[in-house]
């Protein structure tokens, strides 16, 4: 299976998925594509030998199907089978999505449906959860909505920061992910739930 890889910024997700894509792992990255020249994730993939794209999305202003269909033509290029969104910050519309359901992965920091959106640690503390965790989806139009493949669970403590919890919770995206990948490349979709070390 060839996979690609959407970023917006240092993209340790990726770079986990791309490390975990070696020996007899069915799956390979043929791409990591940036909506940012300035993304640092950029620098690691080809530092890893892995082809990379940039398609800014500020010419495109609020033309997001133009943007898109530049997203499009480099997916064309790199013909991928399965598309991972590992810390990727633009909402994609349901004319992409559609193209790509099925096939396309995200990864989103909370325990959906808890959640979606942004913010997710300040508003799990603001909640006073004691449990908080990371979640790998299937893409469809609604936002931080699909199908749920994995989960992750770490515990909150009193004295965490959103900066701390978020810290915790990124240990286990960075398990989760490249475990749900690998299911999702062999066709396995039975859910994964993993709780912290
Ligand atoms: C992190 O906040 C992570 O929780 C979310 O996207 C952000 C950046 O991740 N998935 P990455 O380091 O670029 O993978």
């Amino acid at each position: 299976k060839r996979v690609a890889i959407f970023i917006s910024g240092g993209g340790s997700n990726m770079v986990k998925l791309v490390e975990s894509m070696t020996g007899d792992h069915p799956a390979r990255p043929v791409l990591v594509l940036a909506n940012s020249a300035d993304a640092g994730g950029l620098a690691k993939a080809a530092e890893m030998g892995v082809p990379t794209a940039v398609v800014d999305h500020r010419p495109f202003k609020g033309d997001r199907a133009a943007f898109e269909d530049a997203l499009q033509a480099e997916l064309e290029k790199a013909a991928p089978d399965i598309l991972c969104l590992a810390g990727f910050m633009r909402v994609l519309t349901a004319g992409f999505v559609s193209k790509w359901q099925g096939r396309m992965l995200n990864i989103h920091p909370s325990l959906l449906p808890k959640y979606r959106g942004l913010h997710t640690h300040a508003r799990a503390l603001e909640a006073g959860d004691t449990e908080h965790g990371c979640t790998v989806h299937e893409v469809t139009p609604e936002l931080d909505d699909g199908p749920i493949l994995g989960q992750a669970v770490v515990p909150v403590l009193r004295d965490d920061t959103p900066d701390t919890l978020a810290a915790r919770v990124l240990v286990q995206e960075h398990r989760l992910y490249p475990a749900v990948l690998r299911r999702f490349a062999e066709g396995d979709r039975e859910m994964l739930r993993l709780s912290a070390r």
